[in-house]
């Protein structure tokens, strides 16, 4: 870790970022080693999201996510990264049912697990409980386009907006959003140009994942950039390591190594005197 540490980055510090142009970086994380490697590389915002459901755990959709799983894996991220402003990310169900039951669930990311926000899906089918959130005092980042816990009745992972009317629809969500109080909103699979009429027709921080340039922060799932979840890989993801071959190759080493029994080698071992070893002896006749 780094010497320096660096200040807690807040909402003011994400507008601020905008007023000089400097783009917000934001991954996902799921973990405490991980989250430490993010703060020391000065990641600004972090989302716990519910992709864990898939990236980490293996389902096909982020549907399974609960509550308590996905606050034990924010609080182990917070452990990890304590200056970075974390988001935790509201599981399918969490926030549907009704808005004093999504106060109360945004109220234990925030309680229990150190979050500086949260966020949800939906735009204007969520506004009233957006607005309940916010006031409750609890920051929110409002998620449209591809939104993946309605994926089933968006007909699957697909690029949302490409028609004027289904954008304009956008833009709606976005105004809801924001007249309900959300700090920023995030775009995900969006065409570049509706994500700039989007960002025109609001004044809050709009982030992107799959939303081209332009957004004031990016966004991208850390399994993808690093090249470990291998059964989808999309469109707008840009692989920064491919990490799986390398992980594969260490296994592999590994399995080889015990079956020579070239592991463990005398580094590895632990001693004990002779004398104790002749006690032990002595002991066990
Ligand atoms: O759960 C998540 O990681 C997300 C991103 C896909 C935006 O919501």
């Amino acid at each position: 870790m780094t010497e320096e540490t660096r200040q807690k980055i807040t909402i003011p510090h994400l507008y601020e970022m905008r007023e000089k142009g400097e783009i917000i970086s934001w991954l996902t994380c799921y973990d405490f080693p991980t989250a430490q490697l993010m703060e020391e590389a000065g990641m600004e915002m972090i989302l716990v999201g519910d992709s864990a459901s898939m990236v980490v755990y293996g389902h096909s959709s982020t549907l399974p996510a609960t509550m308590d799983i996905q606050i034990e894996h924010t609080k182990a991220v917070r452990r990890g990264a304590p200056t970075a402003f974390l988001i935790g990310d509201m599981p399918f169900l969490s926030y549907q049912v009704s808005p004093q039951e999504a106060v109360y669930n945004a109220g234990r990311f925030m309680k229990e697990a150190g979050c500086d926000a949260i966020k949800l899906e939906g735009g204007v089918r969520v506004a009233e409980t957006v607005k309940a959130i916010v006031n409750a005092g609890i920051p929110v980042i409002g998620h449209i386009g591809l939104t993946p816990q309605s994926s089933s009745m968006l007909g699957g992972f697909k690029v949302q907006g490409k028609s004027a009317e289904s954008a304009r629809l956008m833009v709606e969500d976005a105004k809801a959003l924001e007249k309900a109080g959300v700090l920023g909103i995030l775009l995900e699979c969006v065409p570049t140009k509706v994500s700039m009429h989007i960002k025109k027709n609001v004044s809050c921080l709009v982030f992107g994942i799959g939303g081209g340039p332009g957004c004031d922060g990016q966004l991208i799932i850390v399994h993808d950039l690093i090249g470990l979840y291998q059964c989808f890989t999309p469109k707008f993801v840009k692989k920064y390591a491919n990490i799986a071959p390398i992980l594969l190759d260490a296994f592999k080493t590994y399995k080889q190594e015990v079956r020579s029994k070239a592991f463990p080698a005398k580094e590895h071992e632990f001693t004990i005197k002779a004398e104790e070893l002749k006690k032990l002896e002595e002991l066990d006749k």
